[in-house]
């Protein structure tokens, strides 16, 4: 089977190639996968995308007329793909539902120590030889309440570390975990944990129903000075209003590893251009914002397994008995 690799990094050749040991045909393509860049798949059976990949109704007929039939993600989240369309176009979609969720996990927790002891500004000031503590005073973690939104996999990981660090827990998720619950994590409705949290983040998917969860109301309902993180997908925290917020004071700090227009900006070297999305850009001015350019999965642990698992997806679908737990559906969305 001829694969069409789509917004090819070095790392994806390297760790693709490593475990499709020579099964499949696998050609890399650095541009994403859109209306434009679609005819590139013509003569492929399957394509393979990433997260900025956008597999929106027509893209999916498109790839279904080139005669592709399969779509492997390398990553969990699939809030980039209309999943009815690509149903209705024929496309078999699978996805790597689960791979080391500790490297989110662990992520997130190193902005929120970051955040808390400032070690950005640290970094920063003592490599200009000043050595002076004011401005970089902290608070601990012990006994803090933490509120966690999305107990899956990767939030049920980040209840068990901030255990270890004496947090107490709050959680919501629709359907708690009995892992969660040994823990002493308190599943709560959202605003008590939005109104009891010193910290909060978020580790539940990105649906219409969860698009701007935390968004100016949501502000208002928080304690002033919380911390906020979000390592899940962007479009869940309406950014102008974080921005306000900010500026209130009301946030006390915010660690992202995702924006809700990512796409035009990570993962690509813009250091020598001038940034046109002037929300980012203002919140590239505040100190107590942290951002990483949506790299909590990259580790070589949680390369190696999505590589694995998409190699395992594509192979699957060529046999025509896809993995189906690992399978994009619309009775998926629908859960
Ligand atoms: P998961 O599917 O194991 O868990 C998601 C949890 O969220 C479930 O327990 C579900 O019941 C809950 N949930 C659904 N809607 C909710 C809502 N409106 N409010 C509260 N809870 C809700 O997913 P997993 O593996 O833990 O991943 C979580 C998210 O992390 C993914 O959807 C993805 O967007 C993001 N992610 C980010 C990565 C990064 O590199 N920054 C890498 C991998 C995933």
């Amino acid at each position: 089977m001829r694969v069409a690799v789509f917004s090819t990094q070095p790392h994806d050749r390297t760790y693709l190639d490593a475990a499709n040991r020579d099964r499949f045909e696998l050609c890399y393509f650095e541009p994403r996968l859109n209306e434009a860049t679609a005819p590139l798949a013509a003569g492929f059976e399957a394509v393979c995308v990433f997260v900025h990949d956008e597999l929106r109704a027509p893209v999916c007929q498109r790839l279904a007329d080139c005669g592709v039939r399969c779509v492997a993600l390398r990553c969990a989240g699939f809030n980039n793909v209309d999943v009815r369309a690509a149903h209705e176009a024929g496309l078999v979609v699978s996805r790597v539902p689960a791979y080391s969720p500790h490297a989110v996990a662990e992520h997130t927790v190193g902005l929120i120590l970051t955040l808390s002891r400032k070690f950005h500004r640290a970094y920063a000031r003592v490599r200009e030889q000043n050595f002076r503590l004011e401005g970089l005073l902290g608070f601990e973690l012990r006994g803090k309440t933490v509120g966690i939104v999305g107990t899956g996999r990767i939030g049920t990981v980040v209840a068990q570390i901030l255990a270890g660090f004496g947090c107490r827990l709050l959680a919501f998720d629709p359907q708690p975990n009995e892992t969660c619950r040994a823990l002493n994590v308190r599943y709560v409705e959202l605003p008590e944990l939005l109104a009891d949290s010193e910290i909060i983040t978020l580790h539940c998917p990105l649906t219409p129903e969860s698009h701007h969860l935390i968004d100016a109301d949501a502000f208002a309902r928080m304690r002033d000075g919380v911390v906020l993180i979000n390592t899940s997908r962007g479009g869940l925290i309406d950014t102008r209003a974080a921005i306000e917020a900010l500026k209130r004071r009301k946030l006390g700090a915010l660690g992202l590893d995702v924006y809700e227009e990512e796409a035009d900006l990570f993962y690509a070297d813009l250091s020598d251009q001038v940034i046109q999305d002037d929300v980012f850009a203002r919140l590239l001015t505040f100190p107590n914002v942290l951002i990483t350019a949506h790299q909590a999965f990259f580790t070589h642990e949680a390369l190696t397994q999505i590589a694995e698992t998409t190699i395992a997806n594509l192979a699957a679908m060529a046999r025509g008995e896809p993995i189906r737990e690992n399978l994009v559906t619309p009775e998926l969305v629908r859960g």
